[in-house]
Formats: C-alpha cells, structure tokens, sequence
C-alpha cells in the first residue's frame, strides 16, 4: 500500500464520475537525513483516476506506521528504496468501496480496523515468528527492548504466555509501569535513568537467555553482557541506528565468548504461513491474554511527524494515522 487515500493500481486520467474527488498523497522529495525534515515528504493532490476493468478503488482508512518507513526513505534494504518523486510505501488498511474486479467487493469491515494493524497485522506477525526463532522455554529470563512498543509489548507477553519471566526495556516510567501493571511483564527497566544497568542486572539475577532485540547499539551491547552461554539473540529490528550514518555494531567479541545464536528476520519470509499466526494472536487477543494500546494521530498531514514520534519514543503501543 502506498500513502495515499485512493488505490496505486489505477492510472492518472480523470473521469467523469471521480473528476471531483481528490487523492491525496504524501510524496518523497529527499531522502532524510535523522528525523524527518518539513519538506521531505510533500502532500500533493491529484484527480482520482477511472477505474477500469480489473482494478477496485479503495479508501485508506488507517496507515500504520513503522520504524521500516524511514529504512525505506533512505536506501535498497530488503525492498528498494522509495524513489524520489515516488508515493511513501506503508501499510495500511483500506475499504473497497467502488469495484471492478470480481475478487474486491465492496463491504463494511465487521471486526475493529486496527486491530489489522497491531496485534493481528505487522507487529504481532512479527512478534510471533520471532519467538518462535527464540525457542522459548519455561523457567527463562527473556528482555525485549523497545518492550512499550507495538512489536515488544506483543513479545513480552507471548514470552509470559510461554512460562518465561519478561523484562523489558523503555524510555519512559509511564512505559515501564504499563509493562508490569497492565501487561504483566516481571520488570521494566527505563534506560533513560543513569543507573538502568544496574537496574537491568538486578532484575536479570539469573542472567538473560533470550535478548529480542529491537533497538541495537548500546541498549543490545548492554543486554549482550548479561546473557547467559548459548543463549539466543533474536534481531528484529536496531531501531537506534536508523536515524544515523553509521548505525554501529552489536559486540561480536561477546557473541563469541558467550558462544550466542544470532538470527536475524525479515517478517515478509514469513508470509505464506500469516494466517496460521494470525488464529493464534486472534484467539489469545480473545481471550485477553494479549492486551494492546494504540496511538493514534489524526489526518494524512501529519505521518511525516508520526514518523518522527517512532525516534522519539512518542508512542506507547501501535502507532497509527487516521487518514
Ligand atoms: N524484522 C521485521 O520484520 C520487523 C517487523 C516489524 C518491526 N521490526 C522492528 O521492530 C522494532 C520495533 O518496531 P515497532 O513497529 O514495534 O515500533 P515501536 O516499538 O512501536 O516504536 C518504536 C519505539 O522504539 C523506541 N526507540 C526509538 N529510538 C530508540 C533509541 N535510540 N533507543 C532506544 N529505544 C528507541 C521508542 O520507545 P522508547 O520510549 O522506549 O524509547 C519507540 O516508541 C523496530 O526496530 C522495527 O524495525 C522488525
């Protein structure tokens, strides 16, 4: 999906009967350096296009945003980068609500929107398949950081769900005391405090068997340091370093010595088995073993701030637009 409110699949011509609506897009002029700029992506208005046989036209209803957006703006990764003078590739969830093609018909969605987009979409699709490279067992010490997050309050509490004893890592006291109150977590460690390493080792007295690691940079090296011999480091995202020129690497000399297994993932391997996952989260979302908190800010406008809030900690749980 791309961030627009009409369907990437139609071509530019205007009609008669859509010449008065508007697409409104958000569109990569440069590539950022840090956090977004004012400027590096630009809202520009089209005519809605025809709709022509094989093609639907959707409203985008909600964008979720995710810390890949900036991964995307800058370089080829996993994707290609967005091209200059592109649309900004994200997720989303849209309604059909004009059709050409027979597998698109246009309906009211029954169940909440956005839940498509945390527990039952990207993060916890994420959450999911990574612990399963972590192989948790009962009785372990799993830290995840960025654990306020849309992926990491997800990890944690599948970690709860498979007997582990969950600490996690976040930037604010409001976070960590969601974490342990709400969520469940055992502990909740701010790294924004000057002592949270030691905090992080008192709360870890068995020493840490699975890091899932979303963050990278000196949060990872610190967990790195107080992981147990063969434990597994499961890297999901380095969040840290999407901002910078040089992102820094997680100590290979401790992966060494502590004879660790590291695997990085790319959720989109994991598509042909989403909707295995998806009955899982599902039902546990159900049956409230998994809790979730969103963010959500208001009008297409606003995505490149929202963007922005990722870097800065703004949101607690999954972070969304409001188209
Ligand atoms: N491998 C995959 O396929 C895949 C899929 C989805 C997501 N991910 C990764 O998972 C991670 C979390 O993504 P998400 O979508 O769930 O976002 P999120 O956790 O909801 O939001 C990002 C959070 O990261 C924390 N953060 C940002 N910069 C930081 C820094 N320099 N140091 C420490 N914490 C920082 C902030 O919270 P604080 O207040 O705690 O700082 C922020 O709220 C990202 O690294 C993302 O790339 C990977």
């Amino acid at each position: 999906m791309r961030m627009s409110e009409g369907s990437q699949r139609l071509d530019l011509r205007a009609t008669k009967s859509n010449m008065n609506k508007l697409n409104r897009q958000l569109i990569l002029q440069s590539r950022p350096k840090g956090l977004l700029a004012p400027g590096d992506l630009q809202l520009l208005e089209t005519p809605l296009p025809e709709l022509q046989d094989g093609q639907a036209l959707a409203r985008v209803k909600y964008l979720s945003i995710d810390p890949t957006m900036r991964i995307w703006m800058a370089a080829d990764s996993y994707l290609p980068a967005v091209a200059i003078g592109e649309v900004m590739r994200s997720f989303g969830f849209a309604e059909i609500i004009e059709s050409c093609h027979p597998d698109y018909v246009p309906k009211i969605p029954f169940v909440s929107d956005t839940v498509f987009l945390g527990v039952l979409g990207i993060n916890g699709l994420t959450a999911f398949f990574g612990m399963e490279i972590a192989q948790p067992k009962k009785g372990e010490t799993l830290v995840v950081s960025a654990a306020a997050g849309a992926t990491g309050s997800i990890v944690g509490q599948i970690g709860k769900i498979r007997g582990c004893r969950v600490v996690g890592i976040a930037g604010t006291d409001e976070k960590c005391n969601w974490l342990i109150q709400d969520l469940g977590f055992d502990a909740a460690i701010n790294y924004k405090h000057p002592d949270w390493k030691k905090k992080l080792a008192a709360a870890t007295p068995n020493g840490i068997d699975i890091d899932f690691e979303n963050v990278g940079g000196e949060i990872m090296n610190t967990v790195l340091g107080l992981m147990n011999l063969h434990g597994r480091v499961v890297v999901c995202g380095l969040i840290s370093g999407y901002t910078k020129e040089d992102p820094g690497m997680a100590s290979l000399g401790t992966i060494l010595v502590k004879r660790l297994r590291v695997e990085g993932f790319i959720i989109l391997d994991y598509a042909s088995r989403f909707m295995e996952a998806a009955t899982q989260l599902g039902q546990w979302k159900m049956f409230g073993k998994i809790k979730d908190r969103e963010t959500i800010v208001e009008g297409l406008e606003k995505a490149p701030d929202a963007i922005n809030m990722l870097f800065t900690g703004g949101n607690i749980g999954k972070l969304i637009v409001k188209v």
